[in-house]
């Protein structure tokens, strides 16, 4: 197996060493722009090979896409983050561009590459990513659901002092504001988290659990990167061990939940040939008007790639 990750910033990096620690690939080839910067990382993050006790070989590239040929899935992360004051969607022109060249070059070496976009806007990224691919959509998603659930999952575990082990979610909708956190859809060992926490506790994690990007922003002023890249990772070995996970990811909708040609957040079972299926769950009248607003204010954004040209 190869994996290779697009950019070794912060979310890069920490995806690429979570990969290797894991054991995921044999080879684990990181890629940046910025001039030695990936050596300098992969270079560091094989030094704790002996340490951590793992075999992955890990090496950089600056910009070189033939180092990267042959990858059975890779991971794009570069782009700029948010700073304090920018909403993900301030992000697009700029990322959008970004996304597009560096798809097409690893198109150009990994033809038949699994594609995890990680870039924000998120489900506007993907969708660049899917129009520059040109692969069947099942092979081009993007990871969000999964870090959104797991705030809220670490947010229900503080709350009710219980493992996050132990914490079952779902979460739609867009990487933004009007994600959609599912109560009904939550459970802690198996009990309905209505029946553990106060509507008004878990009315406020939800509220948080949205707003939980911007949260790290205010406090790093630059966005997170742990989560995100451990997120990530656990996509990819979904996918290299063929596991069948069912995770919240953007994924391309043809129909489902009655929405059309959008990239959104919903259910999916992962394994080894990307998204294998998508779940659909049969949601009330009040959560599907939550999903079709989220998937209104994605629709806009992906509106502004359409009509920048450029990008597609
Ligand atoms: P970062 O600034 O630490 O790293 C980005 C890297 O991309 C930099 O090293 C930069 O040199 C590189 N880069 C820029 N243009 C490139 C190109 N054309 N080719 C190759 N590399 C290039 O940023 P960070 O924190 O790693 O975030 C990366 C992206 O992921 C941002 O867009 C951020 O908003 C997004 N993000 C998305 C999340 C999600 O849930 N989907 C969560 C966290 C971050
Ligand atoms: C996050 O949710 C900013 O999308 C990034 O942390």
């Amino acid at each position: 197996m190869k994996v290779s990750v697009i950019g070794a910033g912060n979310v890069g990096a920490t995806c690429a060493d979570v990969i290797a620690h894991k054991e995921l690939a044999n080879e684990v080839v990181l890629l940046d722009i910025k001039e030695n910067f990936a050596e300098g990382k992969a270079l560091d993050m094989w030094q704790t090979a002996p340490i951590n006790m793992y075999d992955s070989r890990v090496t950089g590239s600056t910009n070189d896409y033939a180092k990267t040929a042959g990858s059975d899935v890779v991971v794009i992360t570069s782009g700029l983050p948010r700073k304090p004051g920018m909403s993900r969607d301030d992000l697009i022109a700029t990322n959008a561009g970004i996304v597009k060249t560096v798809t097409e070059n690893v198109i150009k070496h990994s033809p038949n590459a699994i594609i995890i976009v990680v870039s924000n806007p998120l489900d506007v990224m993907t969708y660049c990513a899917y129009l520059t691919a040109k692969l069947p959509s099942n092979k081009v998603f993007g990871m969000a659901g999964i870090l959104d659930t797991a705030r809220y999952k670490a947010f229900l575990a503080t709350e009710l002092n219980v493992s996050p082990k132990d914490i079952q979610a779902v979460l739609m909708g867009g990487h933004g504001d009007t994600m959609v956190p599912l109560p009904r859809y939550t459970t802690v060992g198996g009990i309905p988290v209505t029946e553990l926490i106060a509507k008004d506790k878990l009315d406020a994690i939800i509220e948080r659990t949205k707003k939980g990007g911007g949260e790290i922003v205010n406090l790093l002023g630059t966005s997170a990167w742990y989560a995100p890249g451990a997120a990530a990772a656990q996509m990819v070995e979904a996918i290299v061990r063929d596991q069948k996970r069912v995770f919240p990811v953007c994924a391309w909708l043809s129909g489902e939940y009655g929405l059309k040609d959008i990239y959104m957040g919903v259910p999916v079972i992962l394994g080894k040939n990307g998204i294998e299926k998508i779940i659909e769950l049969q949601l009330t009248t009040d959560e599907m008007q939550l999903c079709k607003d989220s998937a209104k204010a994605v629709k806009e954004v992906m509106d502004v790639l359409d009509n920048m040209k450029a990008p597609a």
